[in-house]
This record gives structure tokens, sequence and C-alpha cells, in this order.
């Protein structure tokens, strides 16, 4: 199977992974064969893409990280404020994780906007359990980093939602109110014993920056708590390479631009190396054009460097990236995914990455 944007998906082809409604009921089963008034119906309950079973990729299957039934259990925890709900499905993610031979994950957004802050609190606990993974993390911190990814802005429950998807750039008052959700979220947090110290100063400290320039308490580096670190990193990855309201999604791969970018400054430059080994940039299924013009999908990933998958061409042939000697100069120019970023937006990327933009602010 392999990944098509919805507005690629044609009547006749054959859905390759079953599709959920809103209340994790099964809409569409996988081979069942699209119409138009079915893709429609995808695309009115806010699908951005799917799997498509065809005779290129039929090899290709793709293990799911995270069950529907995981996913929405963690959702529901998440919006409900349940810490035994979320302690149980911290230790299902950690176990999932553990056990998956090569991180080969959905990464790919099949979500609607409904819900943006849970699914992406969602996100960022299976990405941060990812990368402590990669740090050599217990199995204790795996969970406990995993539930700070969960909780990390229960605060935003608090704030207007008026201002969180507000399109546009926000006021100087309206970015203040923002500012306040770490602490909010801590305070959500700070008279439930059975969350532990390292998960609320994770939680607390999520936006503080290397420098000292991030907040609410603007502390540096050698202050900051490691949990934090790890999900300032991967917080800022999955809301820019998420679609919202107010912005287009940026490529994953520009996204870690933007990452790498902030390395020192903003980021831990330890977690940023984890991140690039561990998290893979291009997921498996997703298509691709590559730099000589050929088009083709990712049908695996090398861990010695997440920026060169292996790339199964459209004539069959297939290219390992990192067999530098046949492809030193090959790279991968474009996904295509949903609303991929022209050159003068990729241009813009550049100039923002100067100053801090309204594309970092917290939402
Ligand atoms: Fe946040």
């Amino acid at each position: 199977m392999h990944y098509l944007p919805i507005y690629k998906v044609e009547p006749g082809m054959v859905l390759g992974r079953d599709m959920y409604d809103f209340t994790n009921q099964v809409l569409l089963r996988r081979g069942k064969i699209l119409t138009e008034r079915l893709i429609r119906r995808l695309q009115e309950y806010g699908y951005q893409g799917v799997y498509v079973d065809d005779e290129f990729s039929k090899d290709l299957e793709i293990e799911e990280l995270l069950t529907m039934e995981m996913r929405t259990k963690a959702l529901m925890s998440i919006k409900e404020l349940d810490v035994d709900g979320a302690r149980d499905v911290a230790k299902e993610i950690v176990d999932k994780i553990l056990r998956s031979e090569s991180v080969s994950l959905d990464m790919i957004d099949l979500r609607s906007f409904d819900d943006y802050t849970y699914y992406h609190s969602v996100n960022v606990a299976v990405l941060a359990t990812i990368v402590g993974m990669g740090m050599g993390y217990s199995v204790d911190d795996l969970k406990a980093l995993c539930m700070a990814g969960m909780f990390h802005d229960i605060g935003k429950q608090s704030i207007p939602p008026e201002i969180l998807n507000k399109p546009g750039s926000l006021t100087a008052e309206e970015f203040e109110v923002i500012k306040q959700h770490p602490q909010k979220s801590y305070d959500f947090l700070s008279d439930k014993w059975e969350i532990t110290s390292n998960i609320k100063m994770g939680v607390l400290c999520h936006h503080e920056n290397e420098d000292g320039t991030g907040y609410p308490l603007g502390i540096t580096g050698d202050r900051i708590h490691p949990f934090a670190k790890i999900l300032h990193v991967v917080d800022v990855y999955d809301a820019l390479s998420s679609k919202r309201p107010y912005k287009k999604a940026y490529a994953r791969s520009e996204a870690l631009e933007y990452l790498m970018g902030g390395s020192m400054s903003m980021f831990s430059a330890e977690v940023i190396n984890v991140f690039m080994r561990y998290v893979p940039i291009y997921p498996k299924g997703m298509g691709v054009i590559l730099s000589d013009g050929r088009e083709g999908i990712i049908c695996g990933n090398n861990k010695a460097s997440s920026l060169r998958p292996r790339v199964r061409i459209t004539d069959g042939t297939e290219v390992d990236l990192m067999d530098v000697e046949r492809y030193s100069t090959l790279t991968i120019l474009k996904q295509h995914d949903e609303e991929a970023l022209t050159a003068e937006e990729i241009e813009k990327i550049e100039q923002e990455r100067k100053s801090l933009n309204d594309e970092l602010k917290p939402r």
C-alpha cells in the first residue's frame, strides 16, 4: 500500500486501510473500491489523504504504530485529564515502541482539524517516547515522558479558542495569553500526587529555549529539565508539519531544517541529533519526487540517516539513498504531501527562521 493525498485519489482506487469516523466506528473497510461519492465523504470527514492498495505497492505493508483504539484511548485520557487512563496508555505506547523492530512510523497525517490539541498531544507523546528511547531512557522514564507529552498542552483548555485558532498574526496581548499555557498545564497537574515531578517539570518548561529566550521562566539550557528539551523539539516538529487554520503544513524535511536552524539557540543539539536518527522524516509509503525528476514511494528507512531512505521508483527499480557511491548527488526534492510549499514559501521560511515568528508560537 502507499499513501496518497486526498486530491490525488481517483474513483476506482482500492482503499488500503480501514477508515474511521469521529466515534471510532469503521467508516470504510480496507479493500473498498473508492467512488467519487466515497472520496467526497472522506473529504467531508476531514481526511487529508488515504492509503491505497495497488500492484506497484502491494508488497509494502505499513504497520500502524498506534492502533485506532490506542489513539482514541490516549485522546480521551488527555481530554478528561484521566491520569490512570493516561498511565495505562503510556505503558502500551512505550511497549509498542520498544517492540517495533524499526520505528517505521505512520506519521502521515490522517486527522481532521477537530480536537487538534489532543491529536497533537498524542503525536508529541509518541515522538517524545521515540526520542527518549534513542537517548537510552529506562522504561519508567519513558512512561513518564510519554505522559508528559500527553499533558503538555492541557492548560490550553482554559485559553479562548478564538485566540488558539486565530488565523493570521496574534497581537502582543494575545500572545501573552498563549504564553500562559505551560504554567496553566502545570497548575492542572500540580495537585495530582500520582503525577511525578519530572512530568510536571517537563510540562512547565516545554517552551523554554536553550539560550533563555523561552517562557514561562526564561531559564537557560543547563536548568531546563531533560524531558522539556525533548518535548520542545517534538512539539515544534509536529506543530510545523501539521496543517492548521492559520497555516499550511510544512513538509517534514522542512520542519526538520527549521529545527536544525534553531539547534543550540532554541533546542538542545543532542536532542536534535537523536531525533534525526530515530524519527523517520519520510514515512514508508509516502510518494516522493527525486532531484533527477523520477517519482517513487518510500519503501524503507535507513537507521543511519532519516533523510536518506530507500525509494521504489515507478519503473520498479529501487534506489537506496544511503548508497552514496551511486547516488551521492541524488536527493528527495519533494514529498507528495498535501499542499507542498512553493519556492517563495520556502524562501519565506528561511527569513522567518531569523526571528521567532507566529509559526513557532505555541497554539
Ligand atoms: Fe505548548
